[in-house]
């Protein structure tokens, strides 16, 4: 059982945690990056297949390479959208990989656990979802060291395997970048820039039927 300010810890990680950005120049200690790879590491995966590996990124000439990559797909995406939001959708920063000292790659190995996975014959997806549960798990352990966390998905995926030396068969799901921030944000960025808004939540509950 958690004690009442225990209670308040986790909640309060989860409201106000953000995906940020902006980073400055602060390094993480080792032993505090271990502590958040280690909680993705205790995430729940479907029949506790651990589908997950984890790429540390330091070297700057690698980080270079992918924020190459990720402008690359940003400038192809804006095709999606016209005049007024195409400018907008290109004015948000969508990724800050060369400025996070540390950035993550996570993979999801989806012959992990041999052919018949408990649970993930029914719905094969639930792999990338383990690796999503893993990539909260960080997230909010990220908050509680106080440490700025972005989550960047805006690459094509055979980009960052040739760049990381990944096999074939591993997806890379995420790059996460990590490092300290000046501005940690109030309110996710896409909504203070006027991109989209929290949906209300009434809105999204449903009792015995969808149509009710
Ligand atoms: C699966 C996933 C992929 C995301 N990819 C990106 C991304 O490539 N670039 C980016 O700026 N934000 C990305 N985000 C962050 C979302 O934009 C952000 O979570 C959302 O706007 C809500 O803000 P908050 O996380 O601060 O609450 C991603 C989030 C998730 C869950």
């Amino acid at each position: 059982m958690l004690t009442d300010n225990e209670k308040t810890g986790v909640y309060r990680a989860i409201f106000e945690r953000r995906d940020i950005r902006q980073f400055n120049k602060k390094l993480i200690n080792e032993h505090t990056l271990q502590k958040m790879i280690l909680a993705g590491h205790h995430a729940p995966s479907v029949g506790f297949m651990q589908p997950w590996d984890f790429i540390i990124i330091k070297s700057q000439e690698v980080k270079e390479r992918l924020a190459k990559v990720c402008q690359k797909e940003i400038q192809a995406l804006s095709i999606h959208y016209e005049d007024e939001k195409k400018t907008k959708f290109l004015t948000l920063k969508l990724e800050g990989l060369k400025e996070a000292p540390i950035t993550i790659c996570i993979t999801c190995d989806p012959t992990r656990g041999g052919g018949h996975v408990l649970g993930r014959n029914s719905i094969p997806e639930t792999d990338i979802l383990s690796v999503a549960c893993c990539i909260q798990n960080m997230w909010l352990a990220a908050y509680a060291e106080g440490i700025a966390m972005g989550w960047v998905s805006f690459y094509k995926k055979p980009d960052v395997r040739e760049i990381l030396d990944i096999p074939p068969h591993i997806d890379p799901i995420a790059l996460i970048s990590l490092g300290y921030t000046d501005q940690y944000p109030t309110m996710p960025i896409l909504e203070k820039e006027n991109w989209e808004k929290r949906l209300s939540l009434n809105s999204l509950i449903h009792h015995d039927s969808w149509l009710k």
